[in-house]
């Protein structure tokens, strides 16, 4: 008897949640502006990248190593946020590498020309911008406004003033080449970048979980490796 009374009930409440739900979802699809879904969602883009989550492939998860005292990304709750998992900066200019990488085909090394050469790796110059984007006006009002901000610097002089995304303290030592001649993956480290529409950091980068990696390479985990 009771049972089914309470059956009843919930199913009664089930149905007014999903009215309430299917109520509220236009407002919530509604909210959203509709450029911002134009280039991203269309069957322009497809190949190896397109339904991955932008962690795949992240060495150990971007978790620190379990004996890690650090695997507790504390950065996250007291700070610095730039030092956390799941950083996410706004950058002065909506830059995104889905169309960059995925729509136009482009090399991450065209941009990031220096990474197999030396322990950073460059962004590029305004000019390189401008060498396209001169041309490419952008399809539509938000990608027009955001490229006309790319000419305002180039005509004064300025570089970009982008927020970096990946910070390592002042006592670390990291460096790119080594890691890209060895064969590392951009991807081990920054997640799958080419579906970002904005960059965010996929891992904690804790010392447990270089450290972690370069036990199982076989490379040094000596301190003076990566501290200063
Ligand atoms: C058209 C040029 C271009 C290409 C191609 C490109 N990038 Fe970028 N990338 C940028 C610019 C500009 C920024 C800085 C703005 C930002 O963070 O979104 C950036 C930022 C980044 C960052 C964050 C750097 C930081 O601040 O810590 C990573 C990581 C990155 N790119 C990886 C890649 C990878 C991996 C590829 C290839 C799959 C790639 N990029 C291809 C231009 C490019
Ligand atoms: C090889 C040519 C090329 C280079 C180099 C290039 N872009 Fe683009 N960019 C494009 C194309 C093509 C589009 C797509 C335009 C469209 O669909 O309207 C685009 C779109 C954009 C957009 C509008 C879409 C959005 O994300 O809001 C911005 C902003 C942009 N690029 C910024 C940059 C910046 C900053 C650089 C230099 C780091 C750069 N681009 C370098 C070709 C290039
Ligand atoms: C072993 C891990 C690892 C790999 C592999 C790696 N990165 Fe990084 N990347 C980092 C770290 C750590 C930083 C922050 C460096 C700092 O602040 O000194 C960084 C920073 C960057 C930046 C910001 C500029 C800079 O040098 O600080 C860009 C752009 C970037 N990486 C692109 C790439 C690209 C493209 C690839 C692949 C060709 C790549 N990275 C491979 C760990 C890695
Ligand atoms: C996914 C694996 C992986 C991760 C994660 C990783 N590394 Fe490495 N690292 C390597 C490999 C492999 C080498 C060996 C390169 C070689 O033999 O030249 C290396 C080499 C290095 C070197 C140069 C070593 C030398 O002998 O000069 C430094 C410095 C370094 N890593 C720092 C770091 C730091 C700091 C981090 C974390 C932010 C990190 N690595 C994360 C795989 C990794
Ligand atoms: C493979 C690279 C690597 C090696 C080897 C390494 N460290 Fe670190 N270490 C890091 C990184 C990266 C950080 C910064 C982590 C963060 O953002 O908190 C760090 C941070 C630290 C800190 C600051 C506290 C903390 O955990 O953030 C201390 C202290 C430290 N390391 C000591 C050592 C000592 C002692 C050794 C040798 C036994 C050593 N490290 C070896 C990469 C390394």
């Amino acid at each position: 008897m009771r049972n089914s009374r309470f059956s009843v009930l919930s199913i009664r409440f089930v149905i007014v949640l999903s009215a309430l739900v299917s109520w509220m979802s236009p407002l919530a699809s509604s909210a959203q502006p509709a450029v911002d879904e134009n280039p991203l969602s269309t069957s322009a883009i497809s190949g190896p990248y397109k339904d991955l989550p932008v962690n795949q492939g992240v060495w150990n998860g971007g978790q620190a190593a379990l004996w890690d005292l650090n695997i507790i990304d504390f950065y996250k709750y007291f700070g610095p946020q730039q030092r956390a998992r799941g950083f996410k900066p706004e950058q002065p200019i909506k830059f995104n590498h889905i169309i960059h990488v995925q729509k136009n085909g482009m090399e991450c090394q065209y941009c990031h020309w220096s990474v197999a050469k030396s322990s950073y790796a460059a962004i590029p110059e305004v000019d390189a911008c401008m060498g396209c984007h001169k041309f490419v006006l952008g399809s539509n009002d938000q990608y027009k406004a955001e490229i006309a901000k790319i000419a305002e610097y180039a005509q004064k002089g300025e570089p970009i003033p982008w927020v970096k995304v990946h910070v390592m303290p002042q006592h670390v030592n990291f460096n790119h080449k080594r890691h890209v001649k060895a064969g590392v993956g951009c991807q081990e480290c920054h997640g799958v970048v080419p579906n970002m529409a904005q960059v965010e950091r996929v891992s904690s980068m804790k010392m447990g979980w270089c450290i972690d990696c370069h036990r199982e390479r076989g490379t040094s985990i000596d301190c003076y490796t990566c501290h200063r």
